[in-house]
């Protein structure tokens, strides 16, 4: 389940068809009524790019989609796991962070969203383990990376990579002596699956990340020698709230669950900046720009930018990916159709400009109603009881 705020279902099109396989479009703030085993409730956007675009959303999506996946796991007695995040510690005052280090977070900030949401839905989760006895697992994962991630949100590993692919400016925030960790996605996957099949009373919250820490500059040097190019370095001001030093202490995950990382950074970043070069490569053979490394200035030129740009496809139909990557939705950016046969065909061929701000859907005759959350609010859509 996905409302593809911060994703693209191009990443899953080779699931598509294949037996237990379903692909549901959703917002998580929503209550859901499904039928599961399990719960990984994964939704939320995790880069600051994203997060921040929307912060108010980005708390109801933690918050309010906390609220609704435990009490739908309330509801079928299912187990349901948290992806937290290193983010519930802050700037952190312990080094390396344990689960039992309670953090350093400014309630305030441009981090806050993000931070304090993921904070707040973990008291969710031990509430509702405390008051209605409900199976519970909390991950607390580090900075993960992999193939699929999308190559304009912002994220260190990313934003390197294809800067570097393109021959543009690495661009480091601050003077690049702040530490990270980095754990390739399948070990995380790894991790996940691990806890969700541990034992009831394993609850966590158990670290999930690479022990081994960088520096942001090794981690770009690392690149640039795997990816080529000669791109310069470019230092920007540190964000505020930028955590100086992250290194997760993963003694439990090893004692509770047998987990560690198995793929080391270099090897994670090769595949990494492998799928890049492919995708970025198609992007620009998709466009007609011959040079495929993207360097030079004609490589700058980009075709302009329609407001709708993404195509309009039928749900869930197998297509090549298209040559735009995805943009964080801007809100009321919408080109809304006018007439009422382009109402009912903008719900069927649902793009992926239209997201969790607005509902739509068709009822067997064919009929079809869209609504915008301003014009005629979500209240009027939820149901008058709560799953909770
Ligand atoms: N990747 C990391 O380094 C990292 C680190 C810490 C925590 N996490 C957590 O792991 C989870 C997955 O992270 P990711 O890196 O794959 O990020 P991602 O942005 O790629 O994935 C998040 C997914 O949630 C979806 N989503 C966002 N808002 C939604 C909503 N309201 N309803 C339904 N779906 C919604 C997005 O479309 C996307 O598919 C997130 O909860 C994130 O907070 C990730």
């Amino acid at each position: 389940m996905d409302n593809f705020y911060s994703s693209s279902r191009h990443n899953v099109l080779g699931l598509l068809g294949q037996p237990g396989f379903e692909l549901m479009r959703h917002d998580v703030t929503f209550p859901l009524y499904v039928e599961v085993d399990q719960i990984y409730h994964l939704a939320c956007p995790a880069s600051p790019v994203f997060y921040q675009r929307d912060p108010v959303q980005t708390t109801k999506t933690c918050v309010h989609g906390s609220i609704n996946m435990l009490g739908l796991a309330k509801r079928l007695r299912a187990p349901i796991l948290l992806a937290s995040t290193s983010e519930v510690y802050g700037d952190p005052a312990l080094h390396p962070q344990a689960e039992s280090y309670w953090g350093n977070v400014n309630p305030i900030g441009i981090r806050s969203c993000y931070d304090e949401g993921k904070r707040c839905a973990e008291t969710l989760f031990f509430d509702y383990n405390r008051q209605h006895a409900l199976p519970v697992k909390v991950a607390r994962i580090f900075n993960t990376f992999g193939p699929n991630m999308l190559p304009n949100d912002g994220r260190v590993v990313s934003s390197f990579i294809v800067q570097a692919i393109r021959g543009d400016p690495i661009t480091i925030f601050g003077d690049g002596s702040q530490t990270r960790s980095f754990c390739y996605v399948d070990d995380m996957v790894r991790g996940l699956i691990r806890l969700m099949n541990s034992p009831e009373e394993v609850t966590g919250p158990i670290n999930l990340g690479n022990p081994c820490e960088y520096t942001v500059t090794e981690l770009a040097q690392k690149v640039l020698a795997l990816a080529g190019g000669d791109s310069l370095v470019e230092h920007r001001p540190l964000p505020s709230d930028d955590p100086v030093r992250r290194k997760p202490d993963i003694s439990r995950a090893r004692e509770l669950l047998g987990w560690e990382p198995t793929v080391p950074l270099d090897e994670g970043l090769e595949r990494t900046v492998a799928y890049f070069r492919h995708t970025l490569r198609d992007q620009r053979d998709q466009r007609g720009l011959g040079d495929p490394r993207g360097t030079g200035p004609a490589a700058r030129v980009r075709p302009p930018r329609s407001p709708v740009s993404a195509p309009r496809l039928p749900f869930a139909t197998p297509v090549a990916p298209g040559p735009e990557p995805p943009q964080p939705p801007a809100r009321n950016s919408v080109v809304w159709p006018r007439t009422a046969r382009s109402w009912l065909v903008a719900g069927l061929l649902d793009g992926e400009e239209v997201d969790g701000w607005r509902r739509h859907s068709c009822s067997a005759a064919g009929a079809f109603w869209a609504r915008t959350r301003s014009a005629c609010s979500a209240r009027w859509r939820r149901p008058a009881f709560s799953p909770t």
